[in-house]
């Protein structure tokens, strides 16, 4: 880098973008570049890259930096909503399978990877949703891949949130279709491009999260649906972070919102609240045997294990069953809100047990992190691409695992680190 060149930015999704906009286009170079920025986000926060948790995730860990540093965490990073990693009836049952089915499942669904107990997996999960059939892919990162590259074809348009997973684009992209981002949760921003567009294109699919991954912001559901009834779009909702502890039985926020019938595809990961490894799409009978026959990551990609359909199987149980679970994890997130709120932070629109703490200055949000690790507490930062420039923040997953005392624990250390880094101004109101 010459000495008049700026310095590249902090955020790792921008350096390579950055080095474009320069010339920088040979990959070495680049690589260097990206390696250079994460050894300075390293260098405040030395937990941050290059972890791992010794025996996994739970409200605490034991977390192990890459320099070998180990430090005993409360724990924010993790989907397991309901804790049903650690549920002793939900491992016994997988060690139960595994016995039976063996370990990996060795071929894709259509050569014999598909085992029994996928196949109740995928009737109940339709079952529970009230639609015709569910299919299952091997995470659901594959499932939006293949479902929105798969249903749109060359001619349609896919409208998705500018909010929605990575996976969401990649599929709309690959698609051929046509595929634009609307303003995150602005109806009118849709609507305007339905009126705009909606006559050229023979179908039309929406694309939405029922709760958003980085902002805990939910979707506007019941309005979106009045929408659908004037345009006749296809909707197409990712439950990821809803599945298992909104709506009737876990059902998801399309049920509590009294809306899942007139969703037309419903998908959602099997690795958070159920606490596994796959993912599903759950539709009309005729729409998934399209994309079983079409979905190169359907036809080509191995099975997940037939042990973790057992595991989805026994946390759905538990799901049905027990109730204080979801309602442990929503309870937890009212308190952690209140308090956090309380202390004079901004949760903006955020609703969902994911709670973004907001900080936009790269380094400063590395500095948060870093100060709050070594207080034993481990959230993530997020910053570009996981959201756009200038967004970054300190992303909270609450969890039913989480007690009220690691809850105070960590707003107290927030509190006090955000105010010595000049976040957070003395509290609206304490206590
Ligand atoms: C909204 C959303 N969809 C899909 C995925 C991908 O799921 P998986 O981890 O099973 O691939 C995620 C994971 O982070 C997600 O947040």
């Amino acid at each position: 880098m010459s000495q008049d060149e700026p310095e590249l930015p902090l955020a790792l999704g921008s350096v390579r973008e950055a080095l474009r906009q320069r010339g920088t286009l040979e990959l070495d170079e680049a690589a260097a570049a990206v390696e250079a920025a994460l050894q300075r986000l390293s260098a405040i926060h030395p937990w941050a890259f290059h972890l791992h948790l010794q025996r996994g995730a739970d409200a605490t860990a034991r977390v192990v930096a890459a320099s070998g540093a180990e430090r005993d965490c409360i724990l924010w990073t993790h989907n397991v909503y309901l804790g049903l990693n650690r549920e002793p009836s939900v491992i016994e049952k997988t060690i139960r399978a595994l016995e039976t089915y063996g370990t990996g499942a060795g071929a894709s669904p259509p050569v014999g990877g598909f085992t029994g107990i996928h196949d109740v997996l995928a009737r109940r999960l339709a079952r529970m949703l009230g639609k015709e059939t569910a299919l299952l892919f091997s995470t659901g990162y594959a499932a939006n891949v293949s479902a929105l590259s798969g249903l749109p074809a060359r001619g349609d348009l896919v409208l998705l949130d500018r909010e929605c997973h990575a996976s969401m684009f990649q599929g709309a992209a690959l698609s051929g279709a046509k595929w634009m981002a609307f303003r995150h949760n602005d109806l009118a921003d849709l609507e305007q491009m339905l009126a705009r567009d909606a006559r050229n294109h023979p179908n039309i699919f929406v694309a939405v999260e029922s709760a958003y991954s980085m902002s805990g912001d939910l979707c506007p559901l019941a309005e979106l649906m009045a929408l659908k009834r004037r345009h006749g779009f296809r909707l197409y909702v990712d439950e990821a972070h809803t599945f298992g502890f909104y709506g009737t039985k876990g059902r998801g926020y399309c049920d509590e919102q009294g809306v899942l019938t007139e969703v037309d595809f419903v998908t959602s990961t099997l690795s958070k609240a159920t606490a596994a490894l796959g993912g599903f799409i759950a539709g009309k009978a005729s729409h998934c045997t399209l994309l079983e026959l079409s979905a190169h990551s359907y036809l080509a990609q191995a099975c997940f294990p037939p042990a973790l359909a057992a595991t989805v199987l026994a946390a759905l149980d538990e799901i049905e069953t027990n109730e204080a679970l979801a309602a442990a994890l929503h309870a937890n997130n009212r308190y952690m809100r209140r308090r956090l709120t309380e202390a004079g932070f901004d949760l903006g629109t955020s609703r969902s047990p994911i709670i973004p703490i907001r900080v936009a200055d790269v380094a400063t949000l590395y500095e948060l992190a870093a100060r709050l690790a070594d207080d034993g507490v481990f959230a993530q930062p997020i910053t570009e691409p996981g959201v756009s420039r200038g967004q970054s923040r300190l992303r909270f997953v609450v969890t039913a695992r989480h007690t009220r005392a690691q809850i105070d624990t960590t707003v107290d250390a927030l509190v006090r680190h955000a105010r010595a880094l000049g976040l957070l101004l003395e509290a609206r109101h304490v206590g």
